[in-house]
């Protein structure tokens, strides 16, 4: 049980501290409805903006008439490929060194791939002009299943790109094969599992959209848009469209969650941008929840074979797999340029294995771009499922506890930094009393006490573990870069005369209530209350460059670039306070808030006393310039690994084969915690995400490439229903190497949730021989595992 006071920024001594349970700055604005996001700007003669959507997944446009839409009534314009295309405008570059086109022109891959635009007085008028164009299309098959992409006559999607004979995206591989060869060679016991992590959509509350608003006299574009990454974004509308970068201005205001939905350029905003140049007008286009739902970027698609290797008395020797990988009509995927799969590297786990190895093919298919990051750092959650199922596999093979298995071959705290078969280096970990504290909140022993009985009884219960490491905080620059530009992040902080501060961030935020924990950081450097620290971010006219939030790098890279700029600005406090006080600065000591004199502490300036210094009247000490203000730009050394153990029970109803999660536990440890609060708040996030995608969540295609998918009452997201009271703990080993020691938490929970509640599942169902069944784990699925395996209760 944790003590800690909410809303509370004074220790005992009433000095003003920045760690801890604080109510959210920016709450009340969202509690009130005074939260100000995309679709709340308004500007004086706005247009608004319509996509027409293919309706097919592949077919050959032959012509498109858009007479009738122009002559529509309140229609100012209507835009199609063939004319994005005189302008050199059809097609953009991905964040994947792909190309994916902004308007169809020779053919459409993709159900609800964009067609044409019209651009109208107001949102109806532009969404009835649809309706009015006539396109003609020779529709061509699909490849829908990537098992069947690179099959020979299997129809190219891809013929735009030249030389293309099939439809392979990449291949990529890591580890070593041979070594992991010969211990699966040597091994005792080889167990093998095909698994499938179906596509899902990331689904955040507000969908996608912009204003764009091009001032033909002063040549600027101000874009407010939907975006996890304003200032990556800025400088990739530069390159394209061949406008300078200080005369885009792309400002995110408040966002309704992004998981990664946010961070591609889409070809509405492109087509906004060219709507407001067009019309000189600014132009809003604001998508749908069906439009969200068919375009946007998808995440996993992973068809995956895991193998792993172990002696027979369970001490686990290798891991392998092979990774078919859809990645939709485009590549869509925003991650690392060294890194087309992310981070999947980290598939071993976090187990102590002497080899491992990875193959991966991607392909196209006639579906959506895909391979967002949903809450995820890049692929990890794949990588996380596969490596926590197929070592549940083998418990089972070994006829071994779960927990016992993964105790015996966790990493130790003494091997850290630790650097695994495919060349991760873990900065630090301590796992095995994560997994006992959740073992103890759980009661694990008396559960397999519970279990057993019910057993006897008939009745379906089961217990599911996983335990997980993430790699969060990408940089370093030096490997991480996406489209050239490098993975750091900039942070700037001004202390005013009056000792009220802004700092200015490079990452937005996307609800995880950055205006209070970067406020925090800052307070806890500086000894500034929280409450007087306004944290700006967003804005690339009002902030430093970097990359953007996702991957939860936020606090590891830019929480650190926050941290060292307060230092940087608390030594020129130090130097002004020591000519102040008239001793050298050797002799000052820093107690939050204030220097002292050392051996006296009665004789102080508090850092407001010397925020008027800096800026009034009296000499400062030589050299030194008027101000209390820096700027930097930090670059991570690695990235953080946080951990955790998760442990879910579920009973299942053996006469409708329904699921219910009964209880979970989770223990997180993201090194030094900033806010406990929105830690929890996060931790509970990700964990209903974890429940959604385990039992409810997937995008389904039928042959022809319909999307099954396409509202909310078919993409089924989970509840407080389906949801138990989530039971939280947590452990700290602080990162070495970032400055207060923090680790990311955001994603921990949506990456450590499907294995945990799967293997709940699959546990319940041991008594029907199941081994193993696919997510989403729905009642017919469930259903089908119960009957197709032999033994009935
Ligand atoms: O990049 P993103 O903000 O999505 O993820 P994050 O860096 O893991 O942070 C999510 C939220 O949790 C932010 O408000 C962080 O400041 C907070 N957090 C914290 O209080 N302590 C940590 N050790 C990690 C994150």
């Amino acid at each position: 049980t944790v003590h800690e006071r909410v809303d509370t920024f004074h220790d005992n001594d009433q000095k003003p501290v920045g760690y801890g349970r604080m109510l959210r700055k920016e709450d009340p604005r969202f509690l009130r409805g005074r939260g100000r996001y995309v679709d709340d700007v308004q500007l004086p003669g706005m247009l608004h903006l319509a996509i027409l959507r293919a309706p097919v997944a592949h077919a050959r446009i032959v012509s498109i008439d858009t007479s009738a839409a122009e002559a529509s009534p309140g229609v100012r314009a209507v835009v199609t490929g063939a004319m994005l295309a005189q302008q050199g405008l059809a097609w953009m570059p991905t964040l994947s060194n792909d190309v994916q086109a902004v308007l169809a022109t020779d053919k459409v891959r993709f159900q609800g791939q964009e067609v044409a635009f019209v651009v109208a007085e107001d949102r109806y008028a532009a969404r009835d002009a649809l309706e009015l164009i006539d396109v003609e299309y020779d529709v061509l098959d699909p490849v829908i299943d990537a098992r069947r992409a690179l099959e020979p006559g299997a129809p190219l999607i891809r013929d735009d790109l030249e030389g293309k004979a099939n439809n392979h995206c990449f291949d990529w591989e890591t580890g070593d094969e041979a070594a992991t060869e010969a211990v699966f060679a040597r091994a005792d016991v080889v167990v093998s599992q095909d698994l499938v992590y179906p596509r899902v959509h990331p689904a955040p509350m507000e969908t996608c959209g912009a204003v764009a608003d091009f001032d033909a006299v002063d040549g600027k574009l101000r874009l407010w848009s939907t975006t996890q990454a304003p200032h990556a974004h800025r400088t990739l509308y530069a390159i394209v469209a061949g406008i300078p970068e200080h005369k885009i201005q792309v400002i995110s205001p408040d966002i309704g969650g992004g998981f990664g939905n946010k961070v591609p350029i889409y070809p509405g905003y492109v087509c906004a941008i060219v709507a407001s140049i067009v019309t000189g007008k600014p132009v809003k286009w604001m998508e749908d929840r069906s439009e969200n739902l068919i375009s946007t970027g998808f995440a996993r698609d992973y068809i995956m074979r895991g193998e792993i290797a172990a002696t027979r008395d369970g001490r686990i020797l290798g891991i392998r797999t092979n990774v078919l990988a859809d990645h939709g009509a485009f590549n869509g995927t925003a991650a690392p340029v060294k890194y087309p799969a992310g981070f999947f590297g980290v598939f071993t786990g976090s187990y102590d294995i002497e080899a491992a190895y990875c193959r991966m093919t991607a392909v196209y298919t006639n579906k959506a771009p895909g391979g967002v990051a949903y809450a995820c750092s890049f692929r990890i959650t794949e990588a996380v499922y596969l490596v926590e199922r197929i070592v549940d596999c083998l418990a089972d093979e070994l006829g071994m506890d779960p927990a016992e298995l993964r105790l015996k071959n966790f990493i130790k705290p003494e091997q850290f930094p630790y650097t695994t078969k495919t060349g991760w280096v873990y900065d630090s970990g301590n796992y095995e009393p994560t997994m006992r504290l959740a073992m103890d909140m759980a009661g694990y022993a008396e559960l397999r006490r519970e279990q057993e009985e019910k057993r006897a009884r008939g009745e379906l219960m089961g217990i599911g573990i996983a335990f997980f490491t993430e790699a969060v905080g990408a940089g370093p620059r030096k490997n991480m870069d996406i489209l050239g530009l490098g993975m750091a992040d900039g942070c700037e902080l001004r202390v005013h005369p009056t000792g009220k501060a802004v700092v200015r961030l490079s990452v937005q935020s996307q609800g995880q209530g950055h205006e209070t924990t970067f406020a925090q950081i800052v307070a806890e450097e500086i000894g500034i209350p929280p409450a007087d620290i306004e944290v700006l971010h967003g804005d690339t006219d009002n902030t430093p460059f970097g990359l953007g939030t996702y991957g939860s790098r936020s606090t590891p890279v830019s929480g650190a670039a926050a941290a060292l700029v307060a230092r940087k600005v608390r030594d020129k406090a130090r130097i002004i306070a020591s000519g102040m006080l008239e001793v050298s600065v050797a002799d000052l000591e820093w107690e939050k808030g204030a220097f002292h004199v050392k051996g006296d502490p009665g004789t102080s300036v508090t850092i407001q006393d010397i925020a008027m210094r800096a800026h009034g009247a009296g000499d400062l000490p030589e050299g030194i310039e008027g101000g209390l203000e820096a700027q930097i730009c930090y670059n991570p050394s690695n990235l953080t690994y946080p951990h955790g153990a998760y442990i879910c029970v579920v009973d299942i109803d053996p006469g409708t084969a329904q699921v219910k999660v009964r209880r979970f536990i989770a223990v997180d440890d993201c090194g030094t915690r900033i806010n406990p609060m929105i830690i929890e708040g996060q931790v509970h996030g990700g964990l209903t995400d974890g429940v959604g995608m385990a039992l409810m969540e997937m995008i389904a295609f039928d042959e022809d490439g319909n999307c099954l998918g396409a509202s909310l009452m078919d993409y089924l997201i989970p509840t407080s229903l389906e949801v138990p009271d989530w039971e939280t703990g947590f452990t700290v080993t602080p990162s070495p190497h970032h400055p207060i020691g923090a680790k990311g938490v955001g994603e921990s929970a949506t990456v450590g949730s499907p294995p945990a509640i799967v293997n709940a599942v699959v546990d319940a169902l041991k008594p029907f021989g199941v081994r193993h069944a696919d997510m989403p784990l729905t009642p017919s699925r469930v259903w089908d595992a119960m009957r197709g395996q032999a033994r009935p209760p």
